[in-house]
């Protein structure tokens, strides 16, 4: 039996999750296309209260500002950090630029966003992260997709005990990516792991720790541009026998595409579909079955509310104003992001190095 009515705990996992404040100042430092299509339509709809924006590209600032109805466009990084309306950074530029931003941020002692992927090496990471801490500052990774309903109802069924113990889960993705939305990202010579299963693997950890051993082959279409992977197999071994596999295809030109997530428990299995894939960015909403073993009153098979893109945006600012608010860790602080760092390049040794690689091998 199935009911297209959506479990009330998993409705409530799925509910926006604001801490009391919220109108901290926010600066975008880079106004690309994230900034317009992810960060400011989900903060819009969190009631973020959005100050401006810089760019290297005056004239992007300010179509970002005036498109969204923004207070400012700064000239310079300099002025962002010395206006005192502006309590947060939001840093949305390409990774190897982050850095220096960043260090420049937590000097001027403001707590700040970064992209994803936070770094490109890991021993950069390690320094900013140690930086912010020593400073006493506040700084999360725009790792949004563990705010995916996808993943909130998957957490919340695991939360319920519906799913009993995890035997194995499954992110397999068969799409054709318009990678042309990012010119930049031809020349990278890590593509896939680096830029886009990330976000599996961050939300993966999230749901079931840190794996034991990395394994993963890496692959390109013969016809590419791109410098780096644009296929890959990973998959993950857990010290008490569990296995993740992650396997992504972004060059399949077939009218069969499919972007699903399977958790198969003792109890209970979800078949899930991560909507965002089919038709980026806009894409579909999230769909989830879920068949009970025993208990049939539970299964259920529904549109889950929401995008990915931009929905779950406002997920990681949310919460670094929470941790502001409380002292408390960002729920995607930038030590929380170096586990995801680790699980990325030890994808990257294995492949290097034809052997699985334990995430812990890898150090600053
Ligand atoms: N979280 C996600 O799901 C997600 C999705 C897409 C992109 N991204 C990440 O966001 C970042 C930006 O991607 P994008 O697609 O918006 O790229 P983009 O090229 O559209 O935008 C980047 C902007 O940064 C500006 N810029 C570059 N260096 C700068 C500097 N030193 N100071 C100020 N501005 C600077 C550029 O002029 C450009 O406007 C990348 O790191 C990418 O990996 C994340």
């Amino acid at each position: 039996m199935t009911s297209d009515s959506i479990p009330l705990f998993i409705q409530k996992a799925l509910t926006r999750k604001l801490p009391p404040k919220t109108d901290y100042g926010i600066a975008f430092v880079g106004c690309g296309g994230i900034v317009n299509y992810g960060h400011i339509p989900s903060y819009r709809a969190s009631g973020f209260n959005l100050i401006g924006g810089y760019d290297i590209n005056q004239e992007t600032a300010e179509k970002t500002v005036q498109t969204h109805d923004m207070k400012k466009v700064f000239k310079s990084l300099d002025e962002i950090l010395a206006d005192p309306a502006v309590e947060i950074v939001d840093i949305a530029v390409l990774p190897e630029d982050q850095w220096n931003i960043a260090r420049t941020v937590i000097a001027a002692g403001k707590p700040l966003l970064c992209q994803k992927p936070f770094s490109t090496n890991y021993a950069q990471a390690v320094e900013m992260t140690n930086l912010a801490q020593q400073a006493g500052l506040k700084m999360a990774v725009q790792q949004q997709f563990r705010w995916s309903s996808i993943i909130q109802a998957a957490r919340a069924l695991m939360n319920e005990g519906w799913l009993g113990d995890i035997l194995d889960a499954q992110v397999q993705v068969s799409i054709h990516t318009p990678w042309d939305m990012w010119p930049w990202i031809a020349n990278q010579p890590r593509l896939e792991v680096m830029f886009h299963s990330i976000h599996y693997l961050d939300s993966l950890r999230y749901l079931f720790g840190e794996p034991a051993l990395v394994t993963s082959r890496h692959a390109k279409n013969p016809a590419q541009k791109a410098k780096g992977e644009t296929k890959t197999i990973t998959t993950w071994e857990y010290s008490n026998g569990m296995q993740i596999l992650i396997a992504i295809c972004h060059y399949d030109w077939s009218p069969a595409l499919y972007s699903n997530f399977r958790v198969l428990g003792t109890d209970g299995v979800i078949e899930g579909t991560i909507g965002t894939n089919y038709d980026y960015p806009d894409g579909r909403n999230d769909t989830l079955t879920f068949t009970s073993r025993e208990h049939l009153e539970q299964n259920f098979s529904a549109t889950l509310p929401g995008k990915w893109i931009p929905d779950a945006f406002y997920g990681p600012m949310a919460s670094l104003m929470e941790a502001i608010q409380t002292g408390s860790e960002p729920v995607t602080s930038a030590r929380d992001n170096l586990g995801t760092l680790r699980v990325v390049e030890a994808a990257y040794r294995s492949m290097n190095e034809g052997r699985s690689v334990n995430p812990l091998e890898i150090t600053a």
